[in-house]
């Protein structure tokens, strides 16, 4: 598999300090930062948007090279995709996560004017790219893995995600137990395509990353585990070290 990539979930820090509590946590090692965009329809909660990534981004170091230290990844738990990618872009975001079940939907006139009545997740992936992004794509418990094949079989690298989400809990709240039923999804994942990112989220820290690591999991989302620890980077480096071993 390749190499543990830990990815802290800032919607654990104090939103009225965000951009110190990036620079610290990237400090305390983080690899990445995932992002967490609700917009209060996809799930029941709202968070924050493409302002205040934008205002984020200017406290931490842009990444280097591709899946650089300092990465920001966005989950994009919107119903509406298509149409916040190049604010994103703008903002600093570089890899825009999004979620299957959100791919079909209709996006409506966008802030450029561009407007698209229906859009495919393969569609969508190439869009991403297009705009100069790195594409995820998410799915929730409740839909199955077998929706990936085409997607990840196609031919066309532009339309193939950089990276796939397995949510171990329902997306929309922080601090909620993990799923060990969403395995079997990483396991079958990771059987098929060994160099693939496999990112898990939700629940996820000291007693949890074993199982999520044996399954093959390699990007680790951590929100309440890392933002809550007496110290964070040595829980950091314990999640990091155990994808590794
Ligand atoms: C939930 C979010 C997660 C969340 C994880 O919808 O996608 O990223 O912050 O938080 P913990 O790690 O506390 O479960
Ligand atoms: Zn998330």
């Amino acid at each position: 598999a390749p190499k543990a990539i830990i990815a802290p979930s800032i919607l654990s820090a104090d939103f009225a300090q965000l951009g110190a509590d990036c620079v610290r946590t990237m400090e305390q090692g983080a690899d990445w930062l995932h992002v967490d965009i609700m917009d209060g329809h996809f799930v029941p909660n709202i968070t924050f948007g493409a302002p205040v990534v934008a205002k984020v981004r200017k406290h931490v170091e842009p990444p280097s090279a591709k899946y650089g230290r300092g990465t920001f990844d966005c989950h994009m738990m919107i119903a509406e995709p298509k149409k916040w990618v190049k604010e994103f872009k703008n903002a600093g975001c570089d890899l825009y996560c999004f979620h299957y079940e959100a791919a079909f939907s209709s996006a409506a006139e966008s802030p450029e004017g561009h407007s698209d009545a229906k859009t495919s997740p393969n569609e969508l992936i190439r869009y991403i790219h297009d705009c100069g992004l790195l594409a995820g794509i998410a799915l929730k418990p409740s839909t199955g893995v077998d929706v990936l094949n085409d997607i990840l079989e196609n031919p066309d690298e532009k339309e193939r995600p950089d990276m796939v989400l397995i949510m171990t809990v329902e997306p929309g709240f922080g601090g909620q137990k993990f799923m060990a039923s969403e395995l079997p999804k990483v396991e079958a994942l990771r059987k098929k395509y060994p160099n693939l990112n496999i990112e898990v989220d939700g629940g996820l820290g000291p007693g949890t990353i074993d199982q999520a690591a044996d399954a093959g999991a390699n990007v680790i989302v951590a929100g309440s585990a890392v933002f809550g620890a007496k110290d964070p980077s040595e829980v950091i480096s314990m999640l990091r070290d155990t994808v590794n071993k």
